[in-house]
């Protein structure tokens, strides 16, 4: 690994040099957390990014390293390296803690018996100034650092010991309990609102009781993994994680901007954002070393890391719908791939797109039938259609048998469409329609809410 440039040196001493100076005036001042959560989230970003190029030789040496599958001359990097954004991540988010509740804290603790201090609590109860964050948001907020914890150390022992995938998928439902058990004490809310069209059946609200957590579970076992198989070209990773994060952020705005307070969501979303702007801080260091070419890669530990973090703040800040509605790719992706994934194709250890050292660009990655392995016939005209409609490219054998078929990641068929890509260009694309499918799929949340629940919940 490098040593950091001098440039890099002075840019990073610079901007936290100017981070913590904003740290201390938030401190002193009693000024808006949210100033504070940038602050570290800067703070978060250099300390990766200088880590990531300190530590890279160190995985290397302990194992944690992988082949670049897409390159000319192939060199091995270092694995895993998420692990650095987790662990510096975990650290931002409990440096932030005093600073999102300070002001509360002192509140709580000494201000009985002075009016005006009496008058900002009942505010504190309402919990509708964005400054302030009550005191009960802790719980949620030690739960989310619980789950998340537990995601990273399941992550390095998947990264460590190559676990197979039927293993590793539900992984993170064990990493989800604490949140799981946090809810259950905590909001104990399993009723949901029931769209306009179909009330007059089942009426207003409906008690989905047991079914609300496996809900939950599911969105826990479905954000880590469908990252993890949206993966295998430099920068996708990340680049998605990054766009996600990005787009949950930007609806949270939505509520937290001056001209729709006093709103009672508020407290919900600024907790996705305390959680949110150091992911991003911690993530973009990240993707500056995953760009491509790449020098590290990020490990299924980030994948896991990232996605939990996606469900904490949508299971956790109640807009977990909504959050599915940025995920549209990746569920995409996963229904997708799931003749591969629940074997009714043969699915190999690794379906990333093939790389055409002749041309320098990606192609698709094949999977092929021999005779010894052959696909069921009624398989066969089911990936006929698909080749049809253009979801697919086969290759038929001489008997009009499917003797080869594209590998079933959106990746490949994006490939299909587009013809062969360099990888970046391909990474720019799909993160260029990731992003314009989340922001249409914000403004259908906001606009058709309108028709289905009466109201948008924004307003
Ligand atoms: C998932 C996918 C697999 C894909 C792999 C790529 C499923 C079920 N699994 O497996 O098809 O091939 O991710 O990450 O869909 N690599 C590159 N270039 C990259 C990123 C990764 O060559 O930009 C290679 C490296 O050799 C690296 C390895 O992929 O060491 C990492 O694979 P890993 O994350 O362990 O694969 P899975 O998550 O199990
Ligand atoms: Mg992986």
């Amino acid at each position: 690994m490098q040593q950091l440039s001098q440039t890099e040196t002075y840019s990073l001493s610079g901007l936290s040099a100017a981070c913590l100076a904003v740290l201390v005036n938030a401190w002193k001042s009693d000024g808006e957390p949210l100033f504070a959560s940038l602050a570290i989230s800067g703070i978060a970003f250099a300390f990766t990014y200088a880590c990531i190029r300190w530590t890279g030789h160190v995985f290397i040496k302990r194992g944690y390293k992988g082949r670049d599958m897409s390159k000319k001359t192939p060199v091995e990097i270092p694995e895993a390296i998420g692990l650095i954004c987790a662990l510096v991540y975990l650290l931002a988010i409990v440096n932030f803690l005093p600073f999102a509740f300070k002001r509360d804290i002192v509140e709580v603790t000494s201000g009985a018996g002075n009016k005006v201090n009496l008058l900002e609590a009942q505010h504190l109860e309402t919990g509708r100034f964005l400054h302030r964050f009550p005191l009960e948001k802790l719980a949620s907020y030690g739960f989310a650092y619980g789950t998340l914890a537990s995601m990273t150390i399941l992550g390095i022992l998947d990264d460590s010991f190559d676990m197979r995938w039927r293993h590793k998928f539900f992984i993170p439902a064990f990493a989800a309990l604490p949140m799981l058990a946090l809810y259950f004490v905590d909001f104990g809310v399993t009723h949901v609102v029931v769209p306009l069209p179909l009330r007059q059946y089942v009426g207003e609200l409906i008690d989905l009781g047991g079914f609300y957590y496996l809900y939950m579970a599911a969105i826990a076992i479905f954000c880590p993994n469908c990252i993890n198989i949206l993966a295998g070209i430099n920068g996708i990773e990340v680049g998605q994680s990054i766009v996600i994060a990005a787009l949950i952020a930007f609806n949270d705005i939505l509520y937290l901007l001056p001209s729709v307070q006093p709103h009672p969501a508020a407290d919900s979303h600024l907790f996705s954002m305390y959680l949110l702007l150091p992911f991003i801080g911690v993530s973009l260091a990240l993707l500056k070393h995953n760009w491509f070419p790449a020098k590290v890669f990020v490990g299924d530990t980030y994948c896991y890391f990232a996605g939990m973090v996606f469900a904490v703040v949508g299971i956790l800040g109640h807009f977990s719908k909504t959050l599915l509605l940025l995920f549209i790719p990746q569920i995409f992706n996963f229904c997708y791939s799931a003749p591969q994934l629940f074997g009714i194709v043969p699915c190999p250890r690794h379906r990333l797109p093939r790389f055409n050292a002749r041309t320098g660009l990606l192609e698709p990655s094949v999977t092929t039938f021999s005779d010894d392995k052959p696909l069921r016939p009624i398989v066969g005209e089911a990936l006929k259609i698909l080749h049809k409609v253009k979801l697919l490219r086969v290759q038929q054998g001489d008997s009009g048998r499917v003797t080869e078929t594209t590998n079933f990641t959106i990746l490949n068929l994006w490939l299909v469409w587009r013809g062969p890509l360099r990888e970046d260009r391909l990474a720019v694309e799909i993160l260029a329609m990731q992003t314009a499918v989340g922001l249409l799929g914000l403004w259908v949340r906001h606009s058709c809410s309108k028709l289905l629940f009466t109201a948008d919940n924004r307003f």
